[in-house]
């Protein structure tokens, strides 16, 4: 028997679905009367909410695991959440004597019964995929920052040939309507201006409105844009199969749906495509970027790429590089081709060697930074709205977004949460330094 603990960390890796369900994890362990822990101080109970995606995000949590005992050889009670918990369950018990109780992402409305069988002697584990979702059991959301993030729809069934995902998150669910529109009022409530809207595949949700009609994201995104105080509204990540004409009108039609979009593609190559399991070709991709292009034409577009999946030859990687010229992606993120266990891919021929990966990996990076820089060059001399969200490095400098999603740094004595009118003073490949209106007119 041990104490329940009284604070709490949680440690959030990967994507923003594992930031979500890190805040509302913080939430449940609030409401049961724990305290976060303060910045640099000891927790009495640590989350490590992992990922799972590629062999190096999931490496990362046993090594904080380790990190995690203390000089006087004691160590905190440790929760293994996240992708990394679901996909290794018991084993990843077995592998560290250090975890205290395993708890994966369709699990975690149990944590506190769990660390409470913890303090009771016990070291759970639930990985299960209830039918009847966590979030009913979650409690309200509370006082959020001014760009909030809200689950929509999770899982996903599209099982590219390379990804844990839907066997870690499981089949596609989408949350119910009245639900995500209760919870965008109290984000907005709470203090949020911006939502975005999250989901494993997003653009699939499907659900019905309060009169019973069905329709998709489009929909939601219009019922959600009417809501007063909520200023902005994103959502990510899409899979190009699901761009509806629906969605894409939304774009040039709601103005408080930001002009940005994140479409990945994973390879500019058909045959690599195929062998991906994409379900759609580097010409159709091509299609619905030139139709969202047609909806909203300023519309940032960015995307995910994988080099060196297995058979992947230098012409096809040069299809990769043509691809990023054909759209002028304005941001992106490209990864190594990483085997992951179970997947179909893993047990694919052709495996690329690690020195081609990184001649790759290097090659489409500095390609697709060209285009970052040149996107962010154009709103040079811009007036745009910035949301704050956060305090810069340096003394009264603050940092907030653009509507394409562009981090802004402006000298201000404004505060987080304000919307600031600033001119682009200049811009670098992931960034942009601005002057405010009034200050460039004084
Ligand atoms: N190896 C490398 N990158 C991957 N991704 C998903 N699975 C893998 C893998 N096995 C990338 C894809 C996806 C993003 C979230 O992570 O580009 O869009
Ligand atoms: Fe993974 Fe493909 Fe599903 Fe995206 S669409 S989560 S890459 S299986």
């Amino acid at each position: 028997m041990t104490d329940l603990p009284k604070t709490y960390r949680v440690k959030s890796f990967g994507c923003q679905m594992n930031v979500y369900d890190g805040e509302r994890m913080a939430e449940l362990l609030g409401a049961q009367g724990m305290t976060a822990a303060a910045e640099g101080a000891d927790a009495d109970l640590v989350v490590l909410n992992t990922c799972h995606i590629r062999e190096k995000a999931a490496e990362r949590a046993y090594s904080d695991i380790g990190r995690l005992r203390r000089e006087d050889g004691s160590k905190p009670m440790i929760a293994l959440a996240g992708c990394v918990a679901q996909a290794e369950g018991a084993e990843a018990k077995a592998r560290s004597r250090m975890i205290d109780l395993v708890v994966g992402p369709q699990a975690y409305h149990r944590l506190p019964e769990m660390v409470a069988e913890v303090a009771n002697g016990g070291r759970p584990v639930d990985t299960d995929m209830p039918a009847i979702s966590k979030f009913g059991a979650l409690p309200a959301r509370r006082k959020v920052g001014p760009s909030a993030f809200l689950t929509v729809q999770e899982g996903c069934d599209k099982f590219c040939t390379y990804c844990v995902v839907p066997y870690t998150r499981g089949a596609e669910i989408s949350r119910p309507w009245a639900d995500i529109v209760a919870e965008a009022r109290s984000l907005v409530e709470g203090g949020a201006r911006e939502i975005t809207l999250l989901g494993q595949n997003v653009n699939a949700w499907s659900g019905e409105d309060e009169k019973g009609c069905s329709g998709g994201l489009d929909s939601l995104i219009r019922a959600l844009a009417r809501i007063d105080g909520l200023e902005r509204l994103r959502y990510t990540t899409s899979h190009p199969a699901d761009m509806t004409d629906g969605l894409i009108a939304a774009h040039g039609e709601v103005d408080k749906l930001m002009p940005y979009l994140h479409l990945p593609v994973q390879s500019g190559s058909d045959p690599i495509l195929k062998a991906m399991n994409r379900s759609h070709s580097a010409e159709s991709y091509l299609r619905t970027i030139e139709k969202v292009r047609a909806a909203r034409p300023d519309i940032a577009i960015s995307g995910d790429f994988i080099v060196g999946f297995p058979g992947e030859t230098d012409e096809d990687f040069t299809t990769t590089l043509a691809i990023v010229d054909s759209v002028r992606y304005a941001s992106a993120y490209s990864f190594k081709y990483s085997a992951r266990p179970g997947t179909p891919a893993a047990v694919m021929e052709g495996a690329v060697t690690a020195e081609v990966m990184d001649d790759r990996l290097q090659r489409l990076q500095v390609r697709l930074a060209e285009h970052s820089l040149a996107f962010n060059r154009a709103t040079i001399g811009k007036d745009l709205a910035i949301l704050i969200d956060r305090k810069g490095r340096l003394p009264g400098q603050m940092i907030g977004k653009s509507p394409w999603l562009q981090s802004v740094f402006v000298e201000t004595d404004a505060g987080i949460g304000d919307m600031l009118d600033v001119t682009v003073t200049h811009a670098l490949t992931n960034s942009l330094g601005g002057v405010l209106r009034t200050a460039k007119a004084a």
